[in-house]
Order: C-alpha cells, then structure tokens, then sequence
C-alpha cells in the first residue's frame, strides 16, 4: 500500500464506481479526502467509507462543467485540509451511442463538458494551489477509447482523446513547477457506465474479464505516490491487454 500519510486529496466523480474506490484506496494510503460530485447522497455514503479507512473526509457537491463552482470546491478543499497534494480527475458521462451525424448537438456538446472541459476546469484550479505550494501530483480518468475509437461513441472518443492531450500538455507546462500530471486509461470496469456489457466486447479482451474500479483506483492512487516520482505526462492503460491486441 502507497503511504500519502498527512496529505490531501480531491476526487471527482467520487459519488459511485472508480472516482468511488479511488477515494477509499487514497483515504487508507492514509490521505484525507475532499469528495465531489453532482449526486450527493452516493458522496454521502463515500464519505462513510472514507471515514471508515480512519480518514477524514469532505463532500462537495458540484458539477465539473461549471468553472467558478469548480473553483469554489478547490477553494473550498484548501481550506479545509489547508493543502492539496493530489487530485484525482475522474467525473465523467459516457453520452449516448449513436452515429456522429445522428448525434444530438446538445448531447455531444454536454459530453465534451463534463469528459474534457470538466478535467481542464479542475486542472486550472488545482494547478493554482500547487504552483504555491511547489509541488502536486494530478491524475485524469482518461479511457482506453482515449487512444482507440469504437463505433457510435463519436463525443466520448473525441473527449478522452483530449483528456490524453490536456494531461501530455499539462505535464510538459508543469514539470518545472514541481507538479507531475498523468492518466489511467481504463477498460471495461464494472461501474454504473457498463452495467450491460455484452459477451461479444467481453470477448476482445485478452484477460477474458472486465476490471474492477479497485483495479483502476491502485493505478490512480499509484501515479500520485512517490512510487511514481519519476512518471509525468504518461497515460497508463488498464485495460486488460484491449489495446495491445
Ligand atoms: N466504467 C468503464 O468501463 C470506464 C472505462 C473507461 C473510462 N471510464 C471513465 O471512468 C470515469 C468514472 O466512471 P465510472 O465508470 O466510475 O462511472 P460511474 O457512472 O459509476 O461514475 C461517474 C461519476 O461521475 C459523476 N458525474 C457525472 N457527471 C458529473 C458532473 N458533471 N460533475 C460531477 N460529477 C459528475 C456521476 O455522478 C458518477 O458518480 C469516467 O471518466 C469514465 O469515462 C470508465
């Protein structure tokens, strides 16, 4: 287990699924938790969990999409912890699967607000607070549709390929500043966004199974321990071997 004893931590999408275990697998690394989400009650029963590993715990309830209020829940995280070491940006809609020129222009414009604007809206406020701090360790949900693409998936493929962009921008932006930035580009995970996965995707994965979020959490975790001191701008893919194949 990585030791982030003392430290504090903010994740998104920590109501349920990945941005979920990621808060439970930082808060017994031994990191407080700043929690935010737009579904309060799933945070709520995080935080109970958070508590329950002997970590403190903070809920905000918040959309990504909106920039002040995402800037308020940072504000809020360091003032509360009074540091930010480590962000975990992960809150993220999978949008409907349809064809590009069928997509609804609401729809897909949605998408890349929660999926990519939503990372950069955090990013900005996060990188604020560790530029004074000279230090800071951040980790974006990408996808492994963040290198690949999957047919009728058009908004979230362009999405998470921008979120791999924004993280390799970032990184080369924030190196000097004492500030690493990378992703963990999941596969199939079983969290509300894949309740039906059907046998046939199943198939094309090499290890015959789909990832559980704790699997995607101890790489998240594992990019911002000091395990990781020397990794900034990678994207890292658990996937279970899909992108190899
Ligand atoms: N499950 C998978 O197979 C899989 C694969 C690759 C990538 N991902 C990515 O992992 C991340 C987490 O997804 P998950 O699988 O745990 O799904 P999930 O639906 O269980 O969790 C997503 C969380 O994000 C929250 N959220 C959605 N929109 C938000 C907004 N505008 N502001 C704040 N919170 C918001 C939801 O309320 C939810 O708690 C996402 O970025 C997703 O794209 C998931």
């Amino acid at each position: 287990m990585e030791d982030l004893a003392g430290q504090a931590v903010l994740v998104t999408g920590a109501a349920s699924g990945i941005g979920r275990s990621s808060a439970v697998a930082f808060a017994r690394a031994g990191a407080s938790v700043a929690l935010l989400d737009v579904d309060g009650e799933g945070l709520a029963a995080t935080a109970e969990l958070v508590r329950a590993s002997g970590s403190a715990a903070e809920v905000i309830v918040a959309d990504v999409a909106d920039v002040d209020a995402v800037a308020r829940a940072v504000r809020d995280t360091v003032e509360r912890f009074g540091r930010l070491d480590a962000a975990h940006n992960n809150a993220g809609v999978a949008g409907p699967f349809v064809p590009l020129d069928e997509y609804p222009p609401d729809e897909f414009l949605r998408v890349l607000q929660v999926d990519l604007l939503g990372v950069w809206h955090c990013m900005r406020a996060e990188i604020a607070h560790m530029r004074r701090q000279g230090r800071g360790a951040i980790v974006n949900t990408s996808s492994m549709l963040g290198d690949a693409a999957m047919p009728d998936n058009g908004a979230y493929v362009a999405a998470k390929h921008g979120v791999n962009g924004l993280t390799r921008a970032a990184a080369v932006e924030l190196a000097g500043a004492g500030i690493r930035v990378n992703a963990v580009a999941p596969g199939v995970t079983r969290t509300a966004m894949t309740s039906a996965v059907s046998a046939e995707l199943l198939q094309r994965v090499p290890l015959s199974r789909i990832a559980e979020p704790e699997e995607i959490a101890a790489a998240a975790v594992w990019l911002c321990s000091p395990g990781a001191s020397y990794i900034t701008g990678a994207i890292l893919v658990a996937d279970g071997g899909w992108l190899a194949g």
